[in-house]
This record gives C-alpha cells, sequence and structure tokens, in this order.
C-alpha cells in the first residue's frame, strides 16, 4: 500500500482537475453496512423486492420496513476519518468535487461543501401523489422510526418516500449534469469505496478515463473497475488511507 499512496500523492500533485467518487465503503467505518459484502444490506433485503420504485409505488409499507433499517442507523451515524480526508482535500483546493452514491449525508458534516448526491438523501421526503416535497425536520422522526410508522404527506395524505433514488427511478437531472461535467474535465479521480457495478454512477470514472484522467481506487478488495479501468489501487480501510494520503500530500507541499 506504501508505495500506491506515494504514487497517488504525486498523480494528485501533478493533477490539474481532481474529482472524487464515492460508495458506501467509505460510510462502513462509521457503522452503516454497505450494500453487497458480507453482511451487508442487500444479504438482508432482496433489492429487486425492496429497493425498486414499483415496489414502493405498490406496497410503501413493505419498503419503509427496509429504509427504517437504513434510516435507523444513518441517523445516528458520524462522519469518519474518510469523510474528513476528502474535506480536507477541497480545504487544500485539491479536490474539486465529491460525487457521492451515499444518501447519509456525512460528506455534508464532515465538512464538504461541493457533493453532488447521485442518489438522493436520506434527510428530505417527497410525495409521489401530489408532489409535495419536505425536510425530514418537519416530522417527528424519532417517533416514526421508533414505532416504524411511515411518514404521511400533510397535503393528500398519502404515504411519503425519502428522496432517495430508487432502482428504476432516474438519478436527479442536476446530479447527471453535474457530474458528467467534473468527469470531463477531470484528469484525476478517486474511486472510493464503491463496488463499480451499479450504472450510470459507475460511468462516471469511465468518462474521465476517456478523456485520460488517472483512476485511483481506494477499497478495501478489488472491484468491477480495478482490471478494468484503475491506474493505482490502494487496498484497505479508506478511513486510513485517505488520511494517510491526505499527510503525504501536505508534506509534498
Ligand atoms: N474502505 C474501503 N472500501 C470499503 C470499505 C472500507 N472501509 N468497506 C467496504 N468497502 C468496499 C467494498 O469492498 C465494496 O467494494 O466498498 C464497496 C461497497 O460496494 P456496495 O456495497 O456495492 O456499495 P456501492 O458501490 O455504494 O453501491 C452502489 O448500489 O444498491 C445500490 O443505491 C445503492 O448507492 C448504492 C449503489
Amino acid at each position: 500500500m506504501e508505495r500506491d499512496i506515494d504514487q497517488a500523492v504525486k498523480a494528485i500533485v501533478n493533477a490539474g482537475y481532481v474529482i472524487a467518487l464515492t460508495g458506501a465503503g467509505i460510510s462502513t467505518e462509521s457503522g452503516i453496512p454497505d450494500f453487497r459484502s458480507a453482511g451487508g444490506l442487500w444479504a438482508k433485503y432482496n433489492p429487486a423486492e425492496y429497493a425498486t420504485i414499483e415496489a414502493f409505488r405498490s406496497d410503501p409499507e413493505k419498503v419503509w420496513r427496509m429504509l427504517f433499517d437504513m434510516v435507523d442507523i444513518t441517523v445516528s451515524a458520524r462522519y469518519n476519518a474518510g469523510h474528513a480526508a476528502l474535506a480536507e482535500l477541497e480545504k487544500m483546493d485539491i479536490l474539486r468535487c465529491v460525487i457521492t452514491q451515499n444518501i447519509d449525508n456525512l460528506h455534508q458534516e464532515a465538512g464538504s461543501e461541493n457533493v453532488i448526491e447521485y442518489h438522493g438523501n436520506v434527510s428530505r421526503l417527497e410525495c409521489l401523489y401530489c408532489g409535495q416535497d419536505y425536510d425530514k425536520n418537519e416530522f417527528d422522526a424519532v417517533t416514526l422510526i421508533q414505532n416504524r410508522i411511515p411518514p404521511i404527506c400533510k397535503k393528500c395524505g398519502e404515504i411519503l418516500k425519502p428522496a432517495v433514488i430508487l432502482f428504476g427511478e432516474l438519478i436527479p437531472e442536476e446530479a447527471t449534469v453535474r457530474s458528467l461535467e467534473a468527469a470531463r474535465k477531470a484528469d484525476a479521480v478517486l474511486v472510493i469505496g464503491t463496488s463499480a457495478v451499479v450504472y450510470p454512477a459507475a460511468n462516471i470514472p469511465l468518462v474521465a478515463k476517456q478523456n485520460r484522467a488517472v483512476i485511483i481506487e481506494f477499497n478495501t478488495e478489488t472491484t468491477a473497475l480495478t482490471n478494468f479501468a484503475t491506474d493505482i489501487f490502494i487496498q484497505g480501510m479508506a478511513g486510513q488511507t485517505l488520511p494517510e494520503m491526505v499527510r503525504r500530500l501536505k508534506a509534498a507541499r
């Protein structure tokens, strides 16, 4: 790992436009299980049954059973050293943006400002029937979570959906445009804690690669991307490897 981090430091020092794509793996050290590792969320809930927009429309209470599990863990999670390292890179004027597939708000809580939420955010709620949207603070989230009662739209009485992207839903237009623009400008992409199997998010490093960006992957294990597009693979826990890289970048300045 040591040599790989030195290689990454060199690539970042020579880069002019560095972006990051993060997945659930950057939040596992905050206590939030990822989806596809052993013991991940999809080991407990079949995504085809619980995580599609059709499943939500046909049986919202059932989908909320999974969502309450996710929200329960997310609401008490705190950002970790990996999130903080990316916020530090932004403050050092090195990192231009974080494109995250995560819905846990931990990048923002760690201080990252330019965060593109590719799969939405669990702290907002939307009504699929009348279009009304809400901030989670407009509800007594603690009681709802404790009693496992899905939130109800105050306008039309239907069950609300968290503003997270379920399978079968489109990526928010603004997130698509901003992340493609960033990928086209990037000459280095930090791909952190993602299995890189869900599109279109997994396409972001490939778009950057077409423009000859260096792909630097941080993961505890190899992924679909590693042998296909990754230039520098840094194996380890992101909560350790990212802060170590930031430490060496500071020393290299
Ligand atoms: N440090 C680095 N990598 C980690 C860590 C860690 N501490 N913990 C787990 N990982 C890696 C795993 O090895 C795996 O490659 O993070 C990756 C997590 O992959 P997934 O569970 O598939 O999560 P993600 O890639 O974010 O999934 C993408 O799929 O289900 C949908 O909408 C959901 O946003 C999600 C999308």
